[in-house]
């Protein structure tokens, strides 16, 4: 049940503040049809997939590893922004240069939505990168190239090179043991350290660094509010949680 006052206070917050940075994760595109990582149906319920995002299995076994990539980037590809991801594309379209959003999602469902200011944490579904230059190739249009049921191994899909040093391309995320993209976190620092909310939509606050974000506002005196569909990690840090569906808060949220 959605707290009327709490909503009234945050948009409150909202509607004063100077700048806005969103952090978002899994549970914004949930009602987008896009699975979570721990949630029920979370992918990382399947030991076997958790086991594929590591540099390790990509030396061991690179065709699984796409595999598994080329089926997640199709079930993306089916997915729409939902009112989450709109909400916030409208929030910059009517006030461009006062929201960063933050995301540690790879399915580039804000950009789709419209969303410009936007932060990848854990780098991009549709951006494959070369293991030598790390140059990297997008295939945000590209049509499908893999099976569409990862667990047939006679549909193994074909290795892609790189066009500058034609060595083998991997999939542009982040995987387990891996920094992240360099300049990352500090862009997103920065965009915390100029802002007066740090508004922080369906992640489970249990990833490093990326959770770290939520303690650094928080210790920077700017206002932190959780939408959620429940309690998190998060909960006695920040200053307002917000328990419901990010589809139905969010716009509420900014439409003031
Ligand atoms: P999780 O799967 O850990 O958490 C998803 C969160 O979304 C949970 O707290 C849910 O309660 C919440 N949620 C689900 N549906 C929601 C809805 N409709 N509205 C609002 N909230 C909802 O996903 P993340 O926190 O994003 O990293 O996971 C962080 C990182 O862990 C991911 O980026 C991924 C994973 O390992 C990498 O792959 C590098």
């Amino acid at each position: 049940m959605i707290n009327l006052a709490e909503l009234e206070t945050a948009q409150g917050w909202i509607a004063a503040a100077n700048h806005l940075t969103v952090l978002t994760g899994a549970g914004i595109s949930a009602e987008s049809g896009v699975p979570t990582f721990r949630g029920e149906g979370g992918l990382w319920r399947n030991q076997g997939f958790m086991e594929l995002a590591n540099a390790r299995a990509f030396q061991r076994d690179p065709q699984a590893v796409w595999a598994w990539y080329r089926w997640r980037q199709d079930m993306v590809r089916a997915c729409e922004p939902n009112a989450a991801h709109i909400a916030l594309a409208e929030f910059e379209h009517r006030q461009p240069g006062r929201i960063t959003v933050v995301t540690q999602n790879v399915d580039r469902l804000h950009q789709r939505a419209g969303s410009r200011s936007t932060i990848e944490l854990h780098g991009d579904l549709f951006a494959d990168r070369c293991i030598g230059c790390g140059l990297v190739h997008p295939c945000h249009d590209s049509p499908a190239t893999g099976p569409a049921d990862p667990s047939n191994p006679d549909q193994d899909p074909p290795l892609l090179h790189c066009r500058a040093c034609n060595l083998v391309l991997r999939p542009g995320v982040v995987w387990f043991g891996e920094s992240l993209p360099a300049d990352a976190m500090q862009m997103a620092r920065n965009a915390i350290s100029s802002s007066d909310v740090l508004l922080v939509i369906g992640t489970s606050g249990v990833v490093m660094p990326a959770a770290s974000l939520v303690t650094f506002a928080s210790r920077s005196n700017i206002k932190c509010v959780t939408v959620n569909t429940e309690s998190t990690n998060l909960d006695g840090t920040v200053d307002l949680e917000l328990i419901g569906p990010a589809g139905l808060i969010v716009p509420a949220l900014l439409s003031v």
